[in-house]
């Protein structure tokens, strides 16, 4: 064996700590009484484990193969080496290491098998393990890891169980710690919890043991290249032609845009959208936790806040971005998501002359997304009468844009409101499109339609003086068939 990357032989580091294998407890089917048999069945747990079969058994085989493997690479290889190894040498080297160690155990695999050995361990070495196959599947949105053994992925908006997983803790452990390393940052007992942003741009977070309580917890939100746009959108049904115009319509003619929408269900896909009707002339400036959105315009200012250091030092706050933006002469500000005391400035820019800014805010409805905002100002520390903070809110917001998942996975925005004002203490609203949901499919599909409620934009005029001529007819409500 050629051994350019063999580092010299060095005594076995001790193992950390056991495997934390748990076998899931068996469930036993439960009979079902006759007289509860108007209710419908329970449905099947969403994701069970596969029995046992001659596949599984291979696969396990294979991961016993493997992590043996990796222990005698991890011993052998000279990892400071590998930074400077070609893809193609490291590739020879492992494929290398691995026939020689396979030879001496009397293990026989067939090609295909001892292929993706090799590029499994290669991922092991260079990448993120277990997780480059989901990370490459282009089809996966989201990796949600609970634990060695479980790991879940979402595909169209529904989450399924993947075949995949870790050794144990350890080996989930250290792929954790390879990620947050990479940015710098550390997570043990004492910091438990992360955020980072993969290589590719994905989004990660993780929580370790003993807060995550039946081993790390890791929930990536995968990043696409290419973004969904408008016509994507209205192509899957996320919502119609005519609220295409409507949004259109409102952003180009300035009007400060909230989306609003619960974890997942599609707002910042819906503000990176919704960007793209942004003038090419405009300065925009942008301020994310992880930096997601992909502007089209030319003249963008990115911005990304950052937690404290492992010392509790050099934090930057989206607060901080906010308020240095507005320093930096934008026509509009998008922040990714307003969560907390940057509500204030994110009101004040939108109420000072840089109409058309855009954020999300975690809510199940316009109304909902109301009150989040009043209670962010409140614990912002604020002192302030309800009514004034209400003022602040219905004239900085214009427009309340809900994007929701629905319980069959799809994606849609649900409602369309504009702000209209104070009518005494509280803030006036109106819903002008929203989806109508009329019944389920047998097999458990919403069926329902996305209708116009009747009501004329507050801001139809100003759409007209902005040379955006709505016919008044996408304001008139579809029957349902
Ligand atoms: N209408 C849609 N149809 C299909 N997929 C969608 C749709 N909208 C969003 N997605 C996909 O759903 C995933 C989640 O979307 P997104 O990141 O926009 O959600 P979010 O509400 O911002 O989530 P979070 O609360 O975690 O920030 C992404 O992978 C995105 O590509
Ligand atoms: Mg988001």
């Amino acid at each position: 064996m050629f051994s350019k990357y063999k580092k010299e032989k060095t005594a076995m580091p001790a193992a950390l700590d056991a495997p934390t294998d748990k076998v899931a407890p068996k469930q036993t089917p439960q009979e079902v009484p006759a007289k509860t048999l108007m209710r419908k069945a329970a449905p099947a747990a969403p994701a069970q484990v596969t029995p046992i079969d001659k596949e599984r058994k291979r696969k396990e085989r294979m991961g016993e193969i493997k992590l043996d493997l990796h222990r005698v690479l991890l011993d052998n290889l000279n990892l400071s080496a590998l930074e400077h190894a070609t893809e193609q040498d490291l590739r020879q080297e492992i494929s290398a290491i691995a026939s020689e160690h396979l030879q001496a155990q009397s293990i026989v695999l067939n090609r295909e098998d001892r292929q993706t050995l090799t590029s499994e361990l290669y991922d092991e070495v260079t990448g993120l393990g277990p997780l480059e196959t989901l990370l490459k599947d282009d089809t996966v949105n989201d990796i949600l890891v609970n634990g060695p053994q479980q790991i879940f992925v979402e595909r169209d908006g529904n989450l399924e169980l993947s075949d995949i997983t870790f050794k144990d803790e350890r080996h989930l452990l250290r792929i954790i710690d390879k990620i947050v390393s990479a940015v710098g940052r550390r997570v043990d007992e004492s910091n438990p919890y992360v955020d980072a942003r993969l290589k590719d741009g994905s989004r990660f977070n993780a929580m370790v043991p003993p807060v995550a309580v039946d081993g790390s917890l890791v929930s990536i939100r995968k990043f696409k290249k290419d973004k969904l746009g408008i016509d994507d959108l209205v192509q899957f049904g996320a919502f119609t032609e005519e609220m295409a115009a409507y949004l259109q319509a409102a952003v180009a003619t300035r009007l400060n845009v909230i989306v609003s929408g619960g974890t997942g269900s599609g707002k910042t896909t819906t503000l990176n959208a919704l960007s793209s009707f942004i003038d090419n002339s405009e300065r925009i400036l942008t301020i994310e936790d992880t930096a997601e959105l992909q502007l089209q315009q030319t003249h963008v200012g990115r911005m990304e806040s950052r937690p404290p250091n492992v010392e509790g030092k050099g934090e930057v706050s989206p607060r901080d971005c906010l308020k240095n933006a507005l320093r930096m002469r934008p026509d509009r500000i998008i922040v990714g998501e307003t969560r907390g005391e940057e509500v204030i400035d994110m009101l004040q820019a939108m109420n000072t002359g840089h109409d058309g800014s855009m954020t999300t805010i975690h809510a199940n409805s316009a109304r909902d997304g109301i009150s989040r905002l009043e209670n962010m100002i409140a614990m912002a520390g604020i002192e302030m009468p309800l009514k004034a903070v209400r003022s602040q809110i219905s004239s900085a917001v214009n427009l309340i844009v809900q994007a929701s998942r629905l319980q069959d996975g799809s994606r849609r925005m649900t409602s369309i409101t504009e702000i209209t004002g104070m009518e005494g203490e509280v803030i006036s609203m109106q819903e002008i499109f929203r989806y109508q949901r009329v019944g389920l499919t047998p097999d458990n599909k919403i069926i329902g339609h996305f209708t116009a409620t009747g009501v004329r934009s507050a801001y139809a005029e100003r759409f007209r003086l902005w040379g955006y001529d709505l016919p008044a007819s996408i304001y008139e409500p579809i029957a349902a068939q």
